[in-house]
């Protein structure tokens, strides 16, 4: 399979007022094309910074990329790229959606108009009727009646605001879609429904995805590769299929899947593990999960784990280390 996008040894820290937060430690991931990869992973573990140093989003000043490259194809993002050429791409190369979508929708413009906009931008040849035409096909797309894009935003309800967010997005037909938990903020009768849309289309247009989530659930139905991160290291990625259907796996992971592999299909959300992630400002020098594991041995405080790999399936972990081929199970 071909990657679509390499992120190699990142690094990002956000500089405050009173500390230096170390929000990702190192951190590689690949994105394949056509793949929808999903990561994983507690509050604060890192998540949307990985999604906004792709999109070169991070806060001025204050998010910094301290080590590490960005690979779109082949082409560095974070080297050699004027913030205008950053907003050529983003939108046509890459869209992000977030939780909200009044974050992505003005509220004073209708749905309309702001659908017109995107449009406008990216075709700017276009002449207004097949402007007009074209915000018809994209809300009748997303399931909404086109009638209705005199409306405002808060005439409609989250998640066909969300729908009309995603059709924006998938637009211009960008190459890779990053979705930041995009249906947490929804319903839950209406999450599953928002999130087949957006799948199905990205799968229409060939686009790669990275799908952010609490809900493993969700892994399971839209992904085929996961990744895990904690206190902004990946410790375990791979085939959903081998992470999922098996307990060969970072003893985090298990803790996010209750530990019990027979539940995994109806523990949709992330299970809590006792403890806390450390302070992202004084990281410890070993594994970061060593304070909350069930399986720690007196190496795990004091040196970083390897990546060793199973096939396509990587495991951070000392009690992984000494395995180098699949099937081996873990020497506890
Ligand atoms: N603008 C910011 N300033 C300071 N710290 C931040 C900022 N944004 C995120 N962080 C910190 O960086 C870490 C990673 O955050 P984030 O990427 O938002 O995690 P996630 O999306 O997985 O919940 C957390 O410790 C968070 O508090
Ligand atoms: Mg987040």
């Amino acid at each position: 399979m071909e990657k679509l996008l390499e992120i190699k040894d990142l690094h990002v820290l956000y500089k405050t007022d009173e500390d230096n937060i170390y929000a990702l430690n190192g951190v590689s991931l690949d994105i394949f094309k056509g793949e929808s990869l999903g990561l994983v992973g507690e509050t604060g573990a890192g998540k949307s910074t990985i999604a906004l140093s792709i999109m070169r989003l991070l806060p001025e000043k204050v998010g910094l990329v301290t080590k590490g490259e960005i690979l779109l194809d082949g082409v560095d993002l974070l080297k050699g790229r004027t913030e205008a050429d950053m907003r050529a791409m983003r939108g046509s190369d890459m869209s992000m959606i977030f939780s909200d979508p009044m974050s992505a929708l003005n509220p004073i413009h209708t749905m309309g108009e702001q659908i017109a906009e995107v449009v406008r931008l990216h075709f700017p040849d276009l002449k207004r009727e097949e402007v007009d035409k074209k915000v018809d096909e994209m809300m009748e797309m997303v399931g909404i009646p086109a009638e209705r894009k005199v409306e405002y935003p808060h005439q409609f309800s989250g998640g066909m605001k969300q729908r009309i967010v995603i059709a924006i997005a998938l637009a211009c037909r960008p190459r890779l879609l990053l979705a930041d938990e995009p249906t947490t903020a929804l319903d839950v009768t209406i999450q599953a429904q928002v999130l087949k849309m957006m799948n199905d289309l990205k799968e229409q247009q060939g686009a790669s995805m990275l799908l952010i989530t609490h809900d493993l659930g969700v892994v399971a139905q839209v992904c085929s590769r996961v990744a895990v991160i904690y206190a902004g290291e990946i410790v375990e990625s791979g085939p959903v299929e081998d992470i999922f259907d098996t307990d060969f796996r970072h003893p985090y992971t298990n803790g996010l899947f209750g530990s019990i592999p027979d539940l995994v299909r109806k523990t949709a959300r992330l299970s809590p593990i006792d403890g806390l992630m450390p302070d992202p400002s004084c990281l410890p020098a070993g594994c970061g999960f060593a304070e909350r594991c069930p399986n720690r041995r007196d190496i795990c405080a004091n040196q970083k784990p390897p990546e060793r790999y199973f096939g396509a399936h990587m495991i951070r972990c000392h009690l992984f280390s000494g395995e180098t081929e699949a099937g081996g199970g873990p020497h506890v």
